[in-house]
């Protein structure tokens, strides 16, 4: 008994010091991709703009949606504050790693004048170079990225036609890895990329169905994509000779949160229907956050943005991240926790 005893008081403290320099250290989060990771860079957009912010942080700051969005969720798993973005980077906020993502870009040029992902990942390149990540901050950090669904709204809205999106699809997601490796070039030892959400899903589409359903003939192209990107994380794997690379799985995720909320809406419909955006354009081609030149707005904002599964007609609100988030969550810490 007494020898026992001593056991626990001797490993109590051993513990208490690895557990605390282990909150201390907290891995450094590198974020590169999106507006479904953006929480600041595109200064001068709607999401500086209101009602963009209006749940969280309660002004429009820099979030496309009206509060926190899935980089947010995912730096609370991880015990650290959200890291900053590279716009608003300084010398006193970067120790819980930058985030580089860039609303509306994507792995190829889109429509949005912004970093494509080379570019974001040449911006990373710099900060190491210049010292100011160390060798072991980014082999200890967690890269997330999350690109791809500007490159397929860029491709259908310029050729108007899936013809031709199988080819698409594979250059598409060949380029995306290209840049996975050269972040594990880098010097980063846990990279996770996600899988492309269920498009069909999103209010621009599911709005043909008046917002009874998902589209589910749009979610072909991210099934397709995804296919190929769990084939390609799984050689660069056997090429590293270690599972450096993980996937986020956006799709199953987005989902079954979606249908997790549709089955409770069936047993009481007073429930906001999870396929309607809070923020709605009063008319085709308007666009939430927008408004004319008197200042009149070109969209409603719902009575309880909280409520919302969607913000506007391709973010979701924080809601619908929180739930999103809630179906990853079991699988979080072997992808970006303490069992990766
Ligand atoms: C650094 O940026 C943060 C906001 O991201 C700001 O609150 C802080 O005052 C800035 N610090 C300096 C030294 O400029
Ligand atoms: C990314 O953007 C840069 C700068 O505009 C451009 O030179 C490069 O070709 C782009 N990369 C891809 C893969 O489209
Ligand atoms: C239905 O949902 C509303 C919230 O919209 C709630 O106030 C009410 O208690 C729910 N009714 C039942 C029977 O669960």
């Amino acid at each position: 008994m007494v020898k026992q005893n001593q056991s626990i008081m001797v490993l109590l403290p051993l513990f208490l010091i690895l557990a605390i320099s282990a909150e201390v250290e907290g891995a450094k989060l590198f974020v590169f991709g999106d507006s479904y990771l953006d929480t600041g860079n595109y200064l001068n957009s709607v999401s500086y703009k209101p009602p963009y912010g209006i749940t969280f942080p309660g002004y429009p700051a820099g979030r496309f949606g009206n509060g926190r969005i899935l980089t947010d969720y995912l730096a609370s798993f991880l015990k650290i504050e959200t890291p900053t973005p590279y716009a608003l980077k300084n010398s006193s906020n970067l120790q819980n790693g930058i985030n580089f993502a860039f609303g509306g870009t994507g792995v190829f040029q889109t429509r949005v004048n912004g970093p494509n992902l080379t570019v974001q990942i040449d911006s990373f390149e710099q900060l190491i170079k210049q010292n100011v990540y160390s060798k072991s901050d980014v082999e200890s950090s967690i890269v997330i990225v999350n690109a791809g669904a500007n490159d397929y709204i860029t491709f259908i809205l310029k050729d108007r036609n899936l013809f031709g999106i199988a080819k698409y699809i594979k250059s598409l997601v060949d380029e995306l890895t290209i840049n996975l490796k050269r972040i594990h070039s880098l010097g980063a030892g846990k990279i996770v990329v996600s899988l492309l959400q269920p498009v069909g899903c999103l209010p621009t589409v599911s709005v043909a169905s008046l917002y009874n359903d998902c589209i589910d003939l749009f979610n072909n192209v991210p099934r397709d994509h995804n296919k190929i990107i769990l084939q390609n994380v799984e050689n660069l794997n056997k090429e590293s000779g270690k599972s450096v690379f993980r996937t986020l799985d956006l799709y199953n995720s987005f989902l079954s949160a979606i249908e997790e909320k549709q089955k409770s809406r069936q047993e009481n419909s007073t429930l906001v229907n999870p396929l309607e955006p809070c923020c709605a354009p009063l008319k085709a081609g308007y666009e939430c956050g927008k408004v004319d030149e008197n200042g009149k707005k070109k969209y409603t904002v719902c009575e309880k943005p909280e409520l919302s599964f969607f913000w506007d007609t391709v973010h979701p609100a924080q809601n619908g991240w929180y739930s999103i988030f809630k179906q990853l969550e079991s699988s979080l810490s072997q992808i970006i926790g303490t069992n990766f």
